[in-house]
């Protein structure tokens, strides 16, 4: 396709809502027009596309939003455009609607679909990484991973004074079913003693050991922060198989979606109006297919084919510095 003929674009967020989707969102409305190009906005993610929910943006529809949470076009993990029957109704709204290439905020899952549509249909598109599990290949962070991090900091600041008050063990369930992101950096953050994440084999008897060699060591209270997708299972199941071997009763505290919520921090805000931007850009110079991310500081495009088939995993180094500190 000649991108130079690039007229008119769709904008869509998709999957899990992130902190900073609805940034990014009024970054792509104002840059394409600020470029003159037309906006239509997709409500409900992919799903939309299959509904033909569009509207048409200007810079004063997303007044308002750059510290919001949430996703003001609403998202939406959509069974039907997983389906060829699906896309095919997508894509027929999309060229009835005169719409040259899509921006697409999500997850990988999104961007697998937005792959299909394209390998199936010729449907052009950019992916922006909004996400809270900053498991995406292509981009050092996700829109959204930052404010979820500080929001699980914060909540355990919050159980340390109990547990240090009451001498006590606590198991914080974070999200994240195959991602430990958020579950090293809160636990780093937040002086865990230790975090337990899908892409380590969780020992139970060596966590148990090192809770003991702790107290032994004067210590009163610990912090395990568990992610979701644990092979061990659930906080409340881990804390369960602790109390049965050892006797030792945790407190389970399970964070969930509180930490999909609330207003971006500053620094998701920036990564979204400056990924948004780019996303513009890059469709206006011709780019297509690509992943728009931020590794070492810097723009960079991913083909979205390799970025559906690499997963970026959690930064082990991070968990070993939260043990390490944590004793
Ligand atoms: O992908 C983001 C995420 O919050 C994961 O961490 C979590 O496992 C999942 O979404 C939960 O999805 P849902 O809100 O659909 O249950």
């Amino acid at each position: 396709m000649n991108i130079m003929k690039v007229k008119t674009i769709a904008v869509l967020t998709s999957g899990g809502d992130a902190p900073g989707m609805n940034t990014c969102v009024r970054a792509v409305v104002r840059s394409a027009c600020a470029y003159k190009i037309k906006v239509i906005a997709v409500m409900n993610g992919l799903q939309g596309l299959i509904d033909g929910d569009f509207h048409e943006f200007g810079p004063r529809n997303v007044s308002g939003i750059v510290h919001k949470g949430g996703t003001i076009l609403g998202t939406a993990r959509s069974k039907e455009f997983r389906t060829k029957s699906g896309r095919k109704k997508a894509a027929k709204n999309i060229i009835n609607a005169g719409i040259d290439a899509l921006v697409i905020i999500g997850g990988d899952g999104s961007f697998r679909g937005g792959h299909e549509l394209n390998k199936d249909f010729g449907i052009p598109f950019v992916g922006l990484p909004g996400t809270i599990d900053n498991d995406m290949y292509g981009t050092d962070f996700t829109i959204g991973f930052d404010t979820a991090v500080n929001t699980a900091v914060q909540a355990i600041d919050k159980i340390r004074d109990t547990a240090e008050s009451h001498h006590r063990l606590f198991f914080v369930e974070v999200m994240g079913r195959h991602s430990g992101a958020i579950a090293v950096e809160s636990a780093r953050a937040g002086g865990a003693e230790m975090a337990l994440i899908p892409e380590v084999k969780t020992d139970l008897n060596a966590l148990i050991k090192s809770i003991r060699e702790q107290k032994d060591a004067g210590k009163k209270s610990a912090i395990i922060i568990v992610a979701e997708g644990d092979d061990a299972g659930s906080a409340t199941e881990i804390s369960e198989k602790v109390y049965k071997i050892v006797g030792a009763k945790g407190h389970v505290c399970v964070l969930g979606h509180i930490q999909r919520g609330g207003h971006p921090s500053a620094r998701d805000r920036t990564l979204a109006s400056r990924l948004g931007n780019a996303a513009v850009k890059a469709l206006k110079s011709g780019k297509t297919n690509v992943l728009v991310g931020e590794l070492k500081g810097s723009i960079a495009f991913t083909p979205v084919t390799t970025v559906v088939k690499k997963k970026k995993k959690a930064d082990l180094k991070l968990e070993q510095l939260a043990r390490l500190l944590g004793t």
